[in-house]
This record gives structure tokens, sequence and C-alpha cells, in this order.
């Protein structure tokens, strides 16, 4: 399904099933991740608690469990799909004799190798920073072995945790004033473009649902479409011509929504989705294929909710119509769909064939002539009006 590296760090994956209703039973999603980030997934464990064990996150038993089967298949890192705690992964490290890593970790190393522009690595640095600096307890006992753990107390240690504490509080400090600055020049670039009376569109979806394809299918631009995740860090925008509507509309290209996204990174990335927050309109693009689609548009719905987006109009795309099959293919092609309570019209298409790519057309220009008080025809789907 991927480009799996094999070349890539051999790693062992671990879930822990708390009965939560997205619990990944086949640790898909972080198969996906630590290929992304170059890595090799070579085994998976999952167990199931009522929950997380304060001290090492699973029961001892487990721990030796997922010590052993590192070592059957020369696994050299652990990664958990869930959030550890500082001690707990520190802990867990010192039982298995091995790296531990977490979700949020991954997600924030692919950003990191990830982001292009000056302002999206601005924003990883400072999530990274963020992370790391609540994690310094772990140095600190990296430093005990390297001194032999003589002197636990006033020893070079603690004088090099507190450089490092220091030193991380000046870099957040100093990359969010760098932030504060890149930020006022681009709401300045925004402030003119609104200027300019340009009706943008942006894309936005779970990652890996198609939307840089069908961003490519619609502008015929060559933005980076691959079976990973978060190929598209930057918000890439392209002029589109509508000829029914006889104009052309503004279509970004934003970054992949994904469940959990760690706390920093939401703060951070609300920049690069500020192209989304500022759209006249959303076209929500769902992989249809995925069984867990329903849960994909709640997360996807709970982020717009995070950066102020949940009012702008939004039309759902259900994208990859190819890969459904006879029986699962829709009787229409163009519906109303609920999310949350809410009713959304819905267009089916295949980024990939080009099936319903004229229908999402003619329902953007009948939008977009809605939006200046045209007349709305009367085979396209019904918009909201866009508060313009
Ligand atoms: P992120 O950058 O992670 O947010 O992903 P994305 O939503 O931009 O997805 P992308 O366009 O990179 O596509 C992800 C995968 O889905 C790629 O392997 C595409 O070839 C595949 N794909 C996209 N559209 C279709 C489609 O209509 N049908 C099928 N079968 N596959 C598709």
């Amino acid at each position: 399904m991927t480009s799996s590296s094999p070349s890539g760090t051999p790693v062992l994956l671990v879930g822990v099933d708390f009965g939560l209703p997205h619990f990944d039973g086949e640790l898909e999603e972080l198969g996906l991740l630590s290929e992304t980030a170059g890595m090799n997934p070579v085994a998976r464990l999952t167990c199931k608690r009522k929950a997380p064990d304060a001290a090492l996150f699973v029961g001892s038993g487990k721990a030796d469990e997922i010590r052993m089967l590192a070592q059957m298949h020369g696994a050299v890192e652990v990664l958990f799909d869930q959030a550890l705690s500082p001690a707990q992964q520190r802990n867990l490290e010192r039982h298995l004799e091995l790296p531990v890593n977490d979700r949020t970790l991954l997600i924030l190393e692919i950003f990191a190798q990830r982001a292009r522009s000056h302002e999206g690595k601005l924003q990883v640095e400072l999530a990274k920073l963020q992370y790391v600096s609540t994690r310094l307890v772990r140095r600190w006992s990296h430093l005990e072995r390297q001194t032999g753990g003589i002197g636990a107390r006033g020893g070079p240690g603690e004088k090099q945790i507190e450089l490092d504490r220091r030193m991380i509080s000046d870099a957040i400090q100093r990359t969010r004033e760098r932030l504060v600055k890149v930020k006022r020049q681009r709401s300045t670039q925004r402030r003119q473009r609104e200027r300019r009376d340009t009706f943008n569109i942006s894309l936005v979806g779970y990652t890996n649902a198609g939307k840089s394809t069908l961003f490519n299918a619609m502008v015929k631009a060559r933005a980076y479409a691959a079976d990973q995740l978060f190929a598209t860090l930057d918000t890439t925008t392209r002029q589109l011509y509508l000829g029914d509507a006889g104009r052309s509309v503004s279509l970004s290209d934003t970054v992949g929504f994904i469940r959990d996204l760690p706390h920093g990174l939401v703060d951070a990335f609300q920049a690069t989705l500020q192209e989304a927050v500022d759209a006249d309109l959303l076209l929500h693009v769902v992989d249809a294929s995925n069984a867990g689609f329903p849960e994909q548009m709640a997360q996807v719905q709970k982020v717009l909710h995070e950066i102020g987006a949940a009012d702008i109009p939004q039309l759902l795309v259900f994208n990859k119509l190819d890969s459904l099959s006879g029986e699962q293919r829709p009787p229409s092609l163009q519906d109303q769909y609920e999310v949350g309570g809410r009713m959304f019209p819905r267009l089916f298409v295949s980024a990939r064939s080009g099936e319903g790519l004229p229908a999402l057309r003619s329902a953007l220009s009948s939008t977009v002539l809605a939006a200046q008080g045209g007349m709305t025809p009367d085979s396209a789907v019904e918009l909201p009006g866009p508060a313009h």
C-alpha cells in the first residue's frame, strides 16, 4: 500500500485499546506514519486495558512481551500509538532498554522533515521545543548514566539540565517573536488579497484523503501527491477558471488533518490552516473507500471548530469513487449528508479517474454565481451562501 522503507530503522508498533471508538486495531495509521518518517515497522502488538498504568503505560507482563517481540524481530525502537507521559516514556525505556517514542513525536518529526516555508519551519520548531521542554528529565537520566550515577544532586547532570532548560525557554521565546513578525507580514498579504475581491476555496480533509490529487486534477498543477501522510505541509494556492461562472477563483491545498494532532501543533499550525479559515468555501475531501471515514470526518470537523472555521460553507467531496465496489457505489452521486447534526451537500468523485469532476466544477460555479448575487442553475448543489 505504501512505499515501505525496508532500509529504515526497524521499529515495533504498540497500540493499547482503552475501548475508545477510534482505536486502530491494525495500527494501520501508525504504520503509515512510521513509514512516512522513514522507518520500517517490523512487528505490531496490541493489547486491551481499562486505564493506562501510571508507571509503564502497559502492565509489566506486557512490557516483557514487548521486549521479547522487539528482540525477535530485531526492532531497535518502540513506537506507541498513544501519547505517553514523560515519566511513562522514561520508565518504558529503562524497562525495555530501547528508545521509546509516541505518535506525537512521530508527527512532529514528519512535520519537521516536511516544512518548507519559513513560517512552517518556525511553527514546527516551536512545537518541537515545547515538546522537548517537558521531556528534559530524560536527558537528565541519560547524563546520570554517563557520569556513572555518582552525585545525583549537584553533579554535572543537574547543571546541564538547568542550562538546557534556560536555553530551551530562550529559544521558545525567540521563535515566538519571529513567528509574530512573520504572521504580521502574512496578514498584510491577506488583506491585500481580500481587497482584490477573490473568491477563495480551500481543500481540507483527513490526511491521505486525496486533496493534492484532487487539487492537481482541478488546476492541472503538480502538487506532491503520495500515499504518505502529510505529503503537503505548506499551503499551495492556484487560480482555477470556472467556465460556467466566467471567472477564476483561487483554490488552496492545505495540510492534512489527523486525529490527536499534538497540541503544540494545533496552535502552531493555525497560521498554515489560516488559508482554510479565510476561505469562502471549504471542500472537505473524504476518502470514501476508507471504512473509518466517519471518524476521520469527525476529526476534521473538530479541528475546523478549533481554528474558528466551523461556520464556513462546506461541500463534502467523497473521493476515491473508483475504489468502491459495485454494491458500495451510491445510487446518486449528489446528495445531502449529515455530520454532527448538520446537513452538508455531498458529491462523489474520483480524482484519479476524473469521474464526477464536471459536476464538482458546476457546483463550484453555481456557488460563486450565488455569492455574486447571480442565478443558481437548477442542476447545481445548493450551498449556503458564503458571507460575502
Ligand atoms: P496529505 O498530504 O497527507 O494530506 O494527503 P492528501 O489528502 O493530499 O492525499 P494525496 O492526494 O497525496 O493522495 C493520497 C493517496 O490516495 C495517493 O496514493 C493517491 O494516489 C490516492 N488517491 C487520491 N485520489 C484517489 C482516487 O480518486 N482514487 C484512488 N483509488 N486513489 C486516490
